[in-house]
């Protein structure tokens, strides 16, 4: 396998970066032993697993669906598109599992790896996979956020990743997010302004970002931007939290996608492990099987596992099971190909709405169309001339009141601040109820220009 990276990255040591309270985790004195379980010749009398055979299920069939773009060819099998689970494999899958993931799912995720982002397996990452990237999220924060630490958040952002920063003992600073993303002049400014901003206080830690088709910007960030953001993480030595949940769902021009900060951080930082990845199966394969994985360094694996093995136990080995029969089959290539024909189905749902949003809204609300992702990030224009107004009041009760729901941008702050965006969804609404929608927020809209004309003119 060939690297793009120089002949020897460093290692980021992230021992300085994990939290006292990621100390205080230690081994429950079962799981830790479970590797030696595989030890050939070992009897082992250690876990308290129930037996496989007082379990209902006797076989589980599960059909794919043959017509969905992407699909390899079929293979040499009777019939490519039926999956059956059943004795070991059944077993197994019904059974307590390794806290880390199953291993062989662990070993075609990190063939995934190096197929997709081009990083040699030397044993300078690893992957935890979890139950959702959401939950993989929240423990690598617990692993890293101490009391009084700053933490650089991408906004707008993901209110999932809000609601759990908010019970830690951290400061959020917003860095600003634009069309094209994150903005690096941004975070420079902050970062080079900060002592005499933040006089005695230490360096943000940790930098938390979406790169690809962001919720709920919609955003893609260039390559160019990520180089730039890559080396400010070095030269105020933060880690970056690369949260990629969209980014098996990019449908610009071919051969365009950036290429992640996991894979651009050896070649241009010549380091490893500062690059924190999050991936979601989510989008692609099922959200209800919650299934999302880690890639980084093996130490932050390690600690992000030990909390696990005393909360979850472990990700659903089910849900594992499940996905590896169907990726095993795929292989990484068919896997790709699967997902650029789900991202070709949203392409098609973003012109969908693209083309009613233009109907409707026209001159009284602005976006930018997105390459990945199922969001377009609209920003409302209540006043006639470029005065921006708040959305929340819009939102939140007139438009439910019309009869339409979409999230106020507030709601993607980390400071709760005011703002003239909104967010929708575009990926199960379909054309009559998209264009119904934007016709009523063009009611919505122009009933608080009225207004607002008829307040300036009281003025
Ligand atoms: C940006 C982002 N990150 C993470 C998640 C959580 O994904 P998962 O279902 O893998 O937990 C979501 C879910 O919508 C998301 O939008």
């Amino acid at each position: 396998m060939s690297s793009t990276a120089p002949s020897s990255p460093t290692t980021v040591d992230i021992g300085p970066f994990l939290s006292q309270m990621s100390k205080l985790w230690k081994n429950d004195g079962i799981r830790s032993l479970f590797p030696l379980e595989n030890i050939p010749g070992m009897i082992s009398l250690l876990a308290g697993r129930p037996n496989s055979s007082t379990f209902p299920f006797e076989s589980i069939t599960m059909k794919l669906k043959p017509a969905l773009a992407g699909m390899p060819a079929p293979t040499d099998d009777d019939d490519p598109f039926t999956i059956t689970l059943e004795n070991e494999e059944l077993n197994e899958a019904l059974q307590y599992g390794m806290t880390a993931g199953v291993a062989r799912l662990i070993d075609w995720l990190a063939e995934l790896q190096t197929h997709v982002h081009k990083r040699v397996q030397d044993g300078s990452w690893a992957i935890t996979v979890s139950a959702g990237s959401q939950d993989v999220m929240y423990k690598t924060c617990q692993a890293l956020v101490d009391d009084g630490d700053y933490f650089l958040v991408e906004t707008p952002v993901y209110p999932g990743t809000l609601g759990f920063l908010a019970t830690m003992p951290c400061t959020l600073i917003e860095v600003h997010a634009d069309s094209q993303g994150l903005n690096p002049a941004n975070l420079e400014a902050i970062l080079s302004t900060w002592e005499t901003t933040n006089p005695g206080k230490p360096y943000p830690k940790v930098l938390y970002t979406i790169p690809s088709g962001s919720n709920p910007t919609g955003a893609s960030i260039p390559e160019g931007r990520k180089i730039e953001v890559l080396k400010l993480a070095k030269k105020y030595n933060f880690l970056l939290l690369e949260d990629d949940a969209y980014a098996f769902l990019y449908y610009g021009p071919a051969g365009q996608q950036a290429r992640s900060y996991f894979a651009l951080e050896p070649e241009v930082n010549a380091e490893q492990g500062r690059v924190v990845r999050f991936d979601s199966f989510s989008k692609v394969l099922s959200s209800g099987m919650r299934l999302g994985y880690m890639t980084a360094s093996p130490r932050l694996c390690a600690a992000v596992n030990l909390i696990t093995s005393n909360t979850s136990l472990q990700p659903s080995t089910f849900s594992q099971i499940v996905a590896y029969s169907v990726l095993s089959r795929w292989g990484p290539k068919g896997f790709l190909a699967h997902c650029a024909g789900v991202a070709e189905f949203y392409r098609s749902r973003r012109d969908m709405f693209e083309r009613v949003a233009y109907k409707h809204l026209t001159g009284l609300a602005e976006w930018t169309t997105p390459v990945a992702g199922m969001f377009l990030y609209i920003k409302l224009r209540v006043h006639s001339d470029n005065r921006e107004a708040d959305s929340w009041d819009l939102i939140s009760t007139k438009a439910v009141a019309k009869g339409v729901l979409a999230v106020p941008g507030t709601a993607f702050m980390p400071l709760r601040g005011p703002t003239p965006f909104l967010r929708v969804s575009f990926s199960i609404i379909e054309e009559p109820m998209a264009d119904e929608a934007c016709r009523r927020l063009r009611e919505v809209i122009l009933e608080a220009r009225a207004e607002a004309e008829a307040a300036s003119r009281i003025d």
